[in-house]
């Protein structure tokens, strides 16, 4: 079990989730390529913020003018009093329309800035992952579900980067608006400052009680958002089991059981956060109230004038907005960091199946390939292959029967090293597989799955996959000796035609034929074909078996198959029985050991439908 967990996705990590330092350091190398730019974008932000203040404090003097025609001090320089303040006060309404203006540009810039920096570190995270998914193990993908992946994939690097930069943007937008807006508060009135700013930090409290709530909840959505990716998918996948089985009903119900989860969730958020905005307001409210109350007595007692209490009210109001978006920072980091951390738990998987220091070129077969006393399992405590020795010689062909589920397809897996043994020995040439270079190992070993895994694009497209520079006479070959010419011809855009996802347009026979090429056109010493032809009915097998004895000629070659005639061509036969070596020799040699397990299985699978 302990090897599986080390790579399976968990489906929640809040520990790590606060460990703000940590993650941060890790996000750095992210930041640290558009460090200029988020610099530069903070920097705009803190005039931005502050022009708020500086609208709310000329409401002042003008207010004083217009209303009162008072002289203010504010703009008292010994002689010039009068005309500069009568001058300034005709100018106000135009400073005001101008510093809008200005404060329309500046967020312009800011948002364009943050949006450029924003997607720029998550496009950069996302690649990163990208290798980090190409790069793991074949276990890797058999213990994580599709849709966890996805969602780790597609919306937590957004979160962790994205998010995170317009979060910085705000933060800093609202502090320093929150600080010009307190200090005109304070200006017009400290006694009267000193209420309100009470009364907001009062309203923004439950903000920060809530902020585990908000996390365990973003969380458990991810898992969900999962899951339901995961059926999408299987939906796709599976489409032709679902209706064949009349299993729509079962997948509408799974998926609208995962939405009502989702909904419960979202809505136990909401029922805990969707007070919070109420509460703020009413808070706020009462704090309006005995500023209200308050100031009307400061001004008739003389204490304040009618402009600085406007200027004092508007400042109050215009902090409503930068303490709110302060507040749902605070809880959108929370977010973030989540989401920092899943993508981190994703990078921190190591592939476990990597080069040795000093890894050895492949030089050729030599004297063929060993299994030693080679133990496997896939999950701790359930060997699968257990002592299981063998020797296949060069250019041998060597079929493998057996029982479903007795470890032959296992066996096979275990040459181009999908999985590592747990002990013994497998040896090309005298040298452990381990040692090789494994990208050099894997260009040696030619693969034709029973699914014939196909990918979106043409043919042509799809065989060159074998071998990425073969030339147009190397393409016509492998077209002729794996029998697509005969097909190709009456497509409309023959060899270029797109094959669909999956190359759902193709037939079963004529797919095994483009991953027959697909192999062949790698031309590769050692060709594994696991059941290379059990999809096939009798007729379209034999123009398979043409292509797959063309493929296997002059190479080193296991086959795993249920028909006679594929398993009769084979130099020697391998019977596989509960992850051991039953018995090992030609068809002729097998079939005449009294109560053999290659004649048992002989005369119950092969004979009625081969012969
Ligand atoms: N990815 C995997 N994770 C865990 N267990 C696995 C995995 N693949 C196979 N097994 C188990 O290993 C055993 C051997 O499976 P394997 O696929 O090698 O059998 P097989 O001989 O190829 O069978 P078949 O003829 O049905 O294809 C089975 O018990 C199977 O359940
Ligand atoms: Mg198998």
């Amino acid at each position: 079990m302990e090897t599986e967990n080390k790579l399976k996705l968990k489906d929640t990590n809040s520990q790590d989730a606060f460990r703000y330092g940590h993650l941060m350091k890790r996000m750095f190398p992210y930041i640290r390529t558009v460090l200029g730019r988020t610099i530069l974008l903070i920097l705009l932000a803190i005039p931005l913020g502050l022009l708020d203040g500086v609208i709310a404090y000329s409401l002042r003097p003008y207010m004083d003018y217009v209303v009162n025609g008072n002289e203010t001090q504010v703009f008292e320089y010994q002689g010039f009093k009068i005309q500069l303040q009568a001058f300034l006060i005709q100018f106000i309404p135009y400073a005001i329309v101008f510093f809008a203006l200005l404060q329309g540009v500046l967020r312009y810039i800011c948002n364009y800035l943050s949006e450029w920096t924003g997607n720029k570190m998550s496009n950069n995270l996302k690649i990163d992952l990208f290798h980090k998914l190409t790069a793991m193990d074949t276990k890797f993908y058999d213990v994580n579900s599709s849709g966890l992946v996805l969602s780790r994939f597609w919306t937590d690097p957004e979160q962790a980067s994205r998010a995170l930069i317009d979060t910085i943007k705000s933060f800093i937008l609202s502090i320093f608006e929150l600080a010009a807006l307190v200090i005109v508060l304070l200006v017009n009135s400290w006694k009267l400052a000193v209420i309100g700013v009470s009364v907001m930090a009062i309203a923004l409290t439950p903000v920060l009680i809530i902020r585990k709530k908000i996390k365990s909840v973003s969380n458990a959505n991810m898992v969900i958002i999962g899951d339901m990716t995961t059926n999408f998918n299987e939906t796709f996948a599976g489409n032709k089991i679902i209706t064949a089985y009349n299993l729509k009903e079962h997948q509408n119900q799974k998926f609208e059981g995962q939405i009502r989860t989702q909904f419960g969730l979202l809505m136990s958020l909401v029922k805990r956060v969707g007070w919070m905005s109420p509460i703020m307001y009413f808070f706020c409210s009462i704090g309006i109230a005995i500023v209200m109350n308050y100031g009307n007595s400061l001004i008739i007692s003389g204490d304040m004038t009618a402009g600085a209490f406007a200027s004092f009210i508007t400042s109050l109001l215009l902090l409503y907005k930068p303490t709110k978006s302060l507040g749902l920072t605070l809880t959108s980091l929370q977010n973030i960091f989540v989401a920092i951390a899943r993508v981190f738990e994703l990078f921190d998987l190591m592939p476990e199946i990597k080069n040795t220091e000093n890894p050895k070129p492949f030089n050729g077969l030599g004297s063929g390939i060993r299994f030693s006393h080679v133990n496997f399992e896939y999950e701790e405590g359930q060997p699968v292959l257990k002592d299981f020795s063998l020797d296949v010689g060069v250019n041998e062909t060597i079929a493998l029967v057996g029982n479903s589920g007795g470890g032959k397809s296992t066996i096979v897996n275990l040459i181009p090293r999908f999985y590592d043994i747990n002990s013994g020995a497998i040896t090309i040439n005298g040298t452990d597989l381990r040692d090789f270079n494994i990208a050099d190992l894997r260009n040696n070993i030619s693969f034709v799955f029973q699914d014939n895994y196909l990918f979106t694009g043409s043919i042509k497209e799809n065989i060159l996959m074998g071998k990425q520079n073969a030339s147009e006479e190397e393409i016509s070959e492998v077209l002729k000796l794996a029998h697509i010419d005969e097909f190709v011809g009456t497509l409309p855009e023959g060899i270029n035609t797109v094959v669909g996802e999956r190359g759902a347009s193709l037939s079963g026979g004529q797919r095994q034929r483009v991953a027959i090429a697909r192999a062949m056109i790698k031309n590769a010493p050692i060709v594994i074909l696991d059941e290379a032809t059990s999809a096939l009915d009798n007729e379209s097998e034999a123009v398979v078996q043409k292509a797959l004895d063309n493929l296997i000629k002059n190479k080193t070659v296991f086959v795993i198959a249920h028909r006679l005639s594929t398993i009769q061509n084979a130099d020697r036969i391998a019977v596989i029985n509960e992850g051991e070596l039953a018995e090992i020799g030609t068809h002729d040699e097998l079939i005449s050991i009294p109560n053999g397990k290659y004649k048992h299985l002989y005369e119950m699978q092969f004979a009625p439908a081969g012969v």
